[in-house]
């Protein structure tokens, strides 16, 4: 069964999106620091005959950076994209995309012109079917290799300054393992000089909405590989937990019966290779990352450093953090005291906001816990646990939007750590998107939490209220014909039952080739080379 929904997903359209992409990983592109490629639908370089978009001139951010990083002109990422490409597709309206090809956030229909809200939710709200149906699409994104997308596997220079491409192919798992490594990777200085003290998306303000738009990203990737236009991603929320308790089988995997440090075989990321998890390698080459399988996913939930991360974050820290009112404070990067970015990141004490190197909390504690692939953050997402634990990062991101409704204004404009400016571009994503493009509600992108929509009584019964009201009817109307005589009850009740058939069954045939029975499924975990 898991085969056939595997096989019906492969024929399934596939369409990727994240880094370099393909149409622009060439010698000429680069020469030209141009990348607007055509979209198919009307074969004009960012779909502008049919008014999607254009080839637009890269502007750059000129506002000031912090002090954390002492140099210029040493790292490809140093106002990203422009070392690789200074033209890329401007899309308008609703459209988005490397070739302006794909709807924005929140639209969808072939003008990008209907607006729609998906819900995120709990991990543990999901029918049987449905979170078998997502353990099968991370399957299916760890081995279908991204049609249009490339990873590259030199810097700039490594390439002859653009004029010797290194790209490879990646699956579209990968792609995003692989964007994750790179936007934190080291700066490689020359010789055996390396700075560690640098990081695209953590440990400064754009930590939030660069994880945000990383999610984003990685569910529409899993709707267009799928043709599940309605995939959401599901969260983890770990708060009071007292263990991994999505670390079993038939979730995110057990532990190896033997092997500690190992996923059970009967789960399927058991048999996962990770990638880009060897940074002091890639240091000592003077290389990048170039996605060569590294060895099984490690994990080993609870056996982590205690003294550094007493225990699972819990509910009062979550509040606590929540109360916060500065979005950021100086010099905003890992010493930040009373930010609440940097509390809710994991460098500050929960409860006072007070930095404190010596201890792992929130998200950070999480990753600490996990002691394995998770636990360093350049190959953390090689674990799928990864993207559980940024949703519900990231709603917690959203509660605090939402009770300190904030300008824009007050995501930092300037002085932030290199990247991390509201009008930087965030590393490494083509075409380009600034970080205070995601500082925004997340209903405005098109989605929003299971747990936090309001559960209001009163609109609860707003809702049901026309089916009291039908159902009122049908009762009175059901005395009135028991009165009569209960025949024409009964044929009422038969004709029901006569309608109500056929639609049950299309129903089940239409959804029948995505579900898998349980039983299934757990027989497929022993054969996952499909
Ligand atoms: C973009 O790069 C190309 C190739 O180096 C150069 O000729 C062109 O002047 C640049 N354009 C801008 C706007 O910087
Ligand atoms: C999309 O826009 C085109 C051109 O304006 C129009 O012909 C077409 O009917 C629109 N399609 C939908 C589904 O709205
Ligand atoms: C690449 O550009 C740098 C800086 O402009 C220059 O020093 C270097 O010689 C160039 N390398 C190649 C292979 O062209
Ligand atoms: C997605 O949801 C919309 C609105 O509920 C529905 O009309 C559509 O059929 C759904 N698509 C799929 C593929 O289930
Ligand atoms: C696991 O935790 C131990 C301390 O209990 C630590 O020494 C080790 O580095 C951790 N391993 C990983 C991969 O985080
Ligand atoms: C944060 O607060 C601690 C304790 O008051 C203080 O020692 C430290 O200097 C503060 N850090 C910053 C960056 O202000």
């Amino acid at each position: 069964m898991l085969l056939v929904t595997l096989a019906c997903l492969l024929c399934s359209v596939q369409q990727s999106s994240g880094q370099f992409p393909r149409a622009c990983a060439s010698a000429e592109s680069l020469r030209q620091k141009e990348c607007c490629p055509l979209w198919p639908g009307d074969g004009s370089p960012c779909g502008q005959r049919s008014g999607r978009g254009s080839c637009q001139d890269v502007v750059l951010s000129r506002a000031p950076l912090g002090p954390q990083f002492p140099f210029t002109g040493v790292d490809d990422r140093e106002d990203w994209p422009s070392v690789f490409y200074n033209r890329t597709c401007r899309c308008v309206d609703g459209f988005m995309g490397f070739h302006c090809g794909d709807c924005k956030f929140g639209l969808r229909g072939a003008n990008c012109t209907a607006q729609r809200l998906l819900v995120r939710r709990s991990i543990f709200e999901l029918t049987g079917a449905e979170k078998d149906r997502f353990l099968a699409y991370l399957v299916l994104a760890k081995r279908s290799t991204s049609r249009d997308y490339v990873i590259a596997t030199g810097t700039y220079a490594q390439m002859g300054n653009g004029s010797s491409p290194m790209f490879r192919d990646i699956s579209v798992y990968d792609l995003f393992v692989w964007m994750h490594y790179y936007v934190s990777r080291d700066t490689l200085l020359g010789g055996a000089d390396v700075w560690r003290d640098i990081d695209f998306a953590h440990e400064a303000p754009g930590f939030l909405p660069w994880h945000r738009f990383f999610l984003l990203l990685w569910e529409q990737e899993i709707q267009k590989l799928t043709g599940d236009e309605n995939f959401t991603i599901p969260y983890w929320d770990w708060r009071d937990a007292e263990v991994c308790d999505i670390c079993t089988d038939e979730y995110m995997g057990g532990r190896h019966p033997t092997n500690s440090n190992l996923l059970s075989p009967a789960s399927f990321f058991a048999s996962w290779q990770v990638i880009c998890s060897q940074s002091e390698e890639y240091n000592s080459r003077r290389t990048l990352c170039d996605a060569s399988a590294e060895g099984p996913l490690l994990r080993n939930p609870g056996n982590h450093d205690r003294a550094r991360t007493p225990r699972l974050p819990s509910s009062a820290d979550v509040e606590s953090c929540l109360s916060l009112t500065q979005y950021e404070a100086d010099p905003m990067d890992k010493s930040a005291n009373f930010s609440f970015r940097n509390t809710l990141e994991g460098f500050a004490n929960p409860l006072t906001a007070i930095a404190d190197s010596s201890q792992s909390s929130l998200h950070n504690a999480l990753h600490i816990f996990m002691n394995g692939s998770m636990s360093q953050v350049q190959g953390s997402a090689n674990d799928p646990i990864f993207i559980l634990h940024h949703a519900f990062v990231d709603s917690i991101f959203e509660q605090w939007l939402r009770r300190h409704g904030p300008l824009q204004e007050v995501y930092p404009a300037a002085n932030a750590p290199i990247g991390h400016n509201r009008e930087s571009y965030m590393v490494p994503f083509i075409p380009v998107y600034r970080n205070g493009e995601f500082f925004i509600p997340s209903r405005d992108l098109g989605y929003d939490y299971a747990y936090l929509i309001e559960p209001a009584p009163a609109s609860f019964q707003d809702l049901i209220r026309p089916f009291l009201e039908q159902a009122r009817q049908i009762w009175l109307w059901l005395i009135g014909a028991a009165a009569v005589g209960g025949v024409v009850a009964s044929a009422i009740v038969g004709l029901g039952a006569l309608l109500c058939r056929p639609k049950r069954k299309e129903f089940s045939e239409e959804r029948q080739p995505l579900l898998m029975e349980k039983e299934d499924f757990t027989g497929a975990t022993y054969q996952t080379n499909l």
